[in-house]
Formats: C-alpha cells, sequence, structure tokens
C-alpha cells in the first residue's frame, strides 16, 4: 500500500473539500491518503515517506495563497525527484493558482507528474465530487 499526502491552503474550505474528495480516491483504489493544511508542514522532514503529494491552493487576487508560496520553497529542499505529484485548487474566474503548483513540482522538483492540475469552482457542483475522486484515483494509477 502507497503513502499519499494532500496539503492545502484554503480560505473558505473549497479547495480543503476538492483535498477531501481527492483523498477518498486514493482510498477506494486501496492506498493510504493524509490530507494537512499547508501550516502544518513545518519543515522538509515533515514531507518524508510520501510515494504521491499532492498540493492545492485557491486562487486569490490572481495568484496562489501565502502558505503555498511558503510550502513551495519549504518543498524545494526536500528530494522530491520522480515522487507522484498533482495540483488542484478551487477558483472563480481565472485561476491561476493549480497551474503554477502544478508547474513548480514538474519543472523545479522534478516529480511525476499526473495529466494536468485539477481546477473547480465548487467542490459539491457540476461533478466536481467524482472529478476530485477521480483525480485521487488518476494519482495512484501512477504508483
Ligand atoms: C477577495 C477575493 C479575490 C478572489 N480572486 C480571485 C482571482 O483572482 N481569480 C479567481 O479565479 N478566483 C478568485 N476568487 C474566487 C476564489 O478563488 C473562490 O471563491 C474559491 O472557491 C475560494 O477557495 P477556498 O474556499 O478554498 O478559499 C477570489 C475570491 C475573493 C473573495
Amino acid at each position: 500500500m502507497a503513502k499519499a499526502l494532500i496539503v492545502y491552503a484554503s480560505r473558505a474550505g473549497s479547495t480543503k473539500k476538492i483535498g477531501e474528495l481527492i483523498a477518498e480516491g486514493i482510498r477506494i483504489s486501496g492506498h493510504e491518503a493524509t490530507v494537512i493544511k499547508v501550516n502544518e508542514i513545518k519543515k522538509e522532514a515533515d514531507l518524508d515517506g510520501y510515494d504521491a503529494l499532492v498540493f492545492g491552493s485557491a486562487t486569490y487576487h490572481g495568484d496562489m495563497m501565502q502558505g503555498m508560496k511558503t510550502l513551495l520553497f519549504l518543498a524545494e529542499k526536500a528530494d522530491l525527484e520522480g515522487k507522484v505529484g498533482g495540483g488542484f485548487g478551487a477558483f472563480g474566474w481565472s485561476g491561476e493558482a493549480p497551474g503554477r503548483i502544478f508547474d513548480t513540482m514538474d519543472n523545479i522538483f522534478k516529480m511525476s507528474m499526473v495529466g494536468g492540475p485539477l481546477m473547480l469552482k465548487s467542490a459539491s457542483l457540476g461533478g466536481g465530487v467524482q472529478m476530485a475522486q477521480d483525480y485521487g484515483k488518476e494519482i495512484t494509477g501512477k504508483l
């Protein structure tokens, strides 16, 4: 059984919910998933021991949330090369955060990324539950 870590930055709760649904998809596939808020990651070692890491942030004012920027600088020093990765986030209209997180994991951390970032306007409408769970299954498909 592989282990996945999902870290989210969320103000109003939608990105947190998406992260929890991604975790459900991972568990449905028979693997272990831990979901934690971004400020609970204090040091590089907190990212150790996972086969897959999935980072998510909501978009505010055209950008990812500050806590996710801090995490990405910290994660640069962790050895994530080759690990399975994904990025996600809730957004309203422009949704810059998920793509930027995804691109950083791909280009800087050299992770083995899934097909693309998951961007949802809502975790509960328009097939959002299914899409988020499917993203979790896509993560496990690369393990
Ligand atoms: C003050 C404010 C600024 C926002 N700026 C953006 C933005 O630049 N682009 C965008 O796509 N959505 C923007 N949004 C919408 C949020 O991304 C959206 O509400 C999202 O669901 C919030 O996720 P969260 O519940 O995880 O915090 C903004 C929302 C607020 C309240």
